[in-house]
C-alpha cells in the first residue's frame, strides 16, 4: 500500500511529499513537532500533546496552522489513509516559505506537515528487553522545554550512543546533573524504592509519556520525587528507565558499559511497561 502524507492543505503520495527550498523549517529550524503514538489507529495522549504543540508554537511567535478541530480530522485522516494500527504520527509545523533573512518575515502561513507509519512488531517486542545508554554532555540550547526541529545535538548523542554499541545518549548538564536522553526523558528508581526524574524546567521536554507515567505510578501506589539526579546516582539506582512517545517504557541494563543493578530489566520498569501497554489499548479500543 503506497504511503500517504498531508502538506498545506493536501493529501500526497509521500514519495512526493515535499515543502518548498525557502521553507524556514529547512532553512532555520524554524518550526515544532510532535510524535504521537497510534494504538488501534487511535491517536493516544492526542489532548496534552495538541497542548504542547500550542505552547511550542506560541514560545516561537508561529501561528497555528489551523483550528484543534480541524487538526485532529487531519491526524486521524492521515492515520486512516495509512491504515495504522499500531505506529507514530509525525505533525510539524514552521514558520512558513520566505525568501532567507533571519527575522521574521511578515504575512507569511505557516507549513503543516503530517505522517504516519506503523511500527514494525519487533521494535516494540525489543523493549521489555532494556538497552544499554551512553553518557554525554548536554550541548544543546536554554529552551529545551519547546519541543523545536533543532535537533542537532540530538542527532549527534543518539549516534554516539550506537557508534558505543549502546541504544540511547543520556545527556548531562554542566553541573553532573542528567537533564534527558536524545529522545526519551530519563527516570531513576532510588534503594528505597522511590522514582525520581528530573523536574520539567527548561533543560526538559516535559514528556507526555512522563507524565503519563507519573500517574501511573501514583495509582501502583508507587512513590515518585521529581528533582535532578546526577550520573553517579544514576549508576548506583536501583534501576534506570527512560519514557517517551516510541521508547514507552524501556529499562536501562547498562550505563556506560557498566551494569545497572543485576543487569536485567528491574520490577519497577517492567510492571510501569506493562501499565503503560494495557492504558494504551484501552485508548486503543475505547469507541
Ligand atoms: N521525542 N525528551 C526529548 C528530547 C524528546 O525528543 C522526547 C520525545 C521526549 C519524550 O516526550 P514524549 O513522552 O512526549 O514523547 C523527551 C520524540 C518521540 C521524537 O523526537 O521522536
Amino acid at each position: 500500500m503506497s504511503r500517504i502524507a498531508y502538506v498545506n492543505g493536501r493529501y500526497v503520495p509521500h514519495r512526493l511529499a515535499g515543502v518548498h527550498v525557502e521553507d524556514r523549517g529547512y532553512q532555520f529550524a524554524d518550526g515544532v513537532y510532535e510524535v504521537i503514538a497510534v494504538e488501534g489507529g487511535r491517536l493516544i495522549d492526542l489532548a496534552p500533546h495538541l497542548r504542547r504543540l500550542a505552547r511550542s508554537l506560541a514560545a516561537l511567535s508561529i501561528a497555528p496552522p489551523m483550528s484543534e478541530a480541524a487538526l485532529r480530522h487531519v491526524l486521524a485522516e492521515v492515520v486512516r489513509r495509512n491504515r495504522v494500527r499500531r505506529g507514530i504520527a509525525y505533525l510539524q509545523v514552521t514558520r512558513g516559505v520566505a525568501p532567507r533573512s533571519h527575522g521574521f518575515p511578515e504575512g507569511i502561513k505557516p507549513s503543516l506537515v503530517v505522517t504516519a507509519r506503523a511500527t514494525p512488531a519487533a521494535a516494540r517486542a525489543g523493549i521489555a528487553e532494556g538497552c544499554a545508554v551512553v553518557t554525554v554532555p548536554d550541548i544543546r540550547w536554554k529552551r529545551c522545554d519547546i519541543k523545536s526541529v533543532a535537533l542537532l545535538p540530538n542527532v549527534l548523542a543518539k549516534q554516539q550512543a550506537r557508534d558505543a554499541g549502546a541504544f540511547e545518549a543520556v545527556q548531562v548538564d554542566a553541573d553532573g546533573f542528567v537533564t534527558e536522553g536524545s529522545a526519551a526523558n530519563v527516570w531513576i528508581v532510588t534503594g528505597d524504592g522511590v522514582l525520581v526524574t528530573r523536574a520539567a524546567d527548561h533543560a526538559i521536554l516535559d514528556g507526555v509519556t512522563r507524565r503519563a507515567v507519573m500517574a501511573l505510578a501514583a495509582e501502583a501506589g508507587m512513590k515518585s520525587e521529581e528533582r535532578p539526579f546526577t550520573v553517579a546516582e544514576a549508576k548506583d539506582a536501583a534501576e534506570v528507565f527512560l519514557t517517551g512517545t516510541t521508547a514507552l517504557v524501556t529499562p536501562v541494563i547498562r550505563i556506560d558499559g557498566d551494569p545497572v543493578g543485576d543487569g536485567k530489566p528491574g520490577p519497577f520498569a517492567r510492571r510501569l511497561l506493562a501499565a503503560y501497554g494495557a492504558r494504551d489499548a484501552a485508548a486503543g479500543e475505547a469507541r
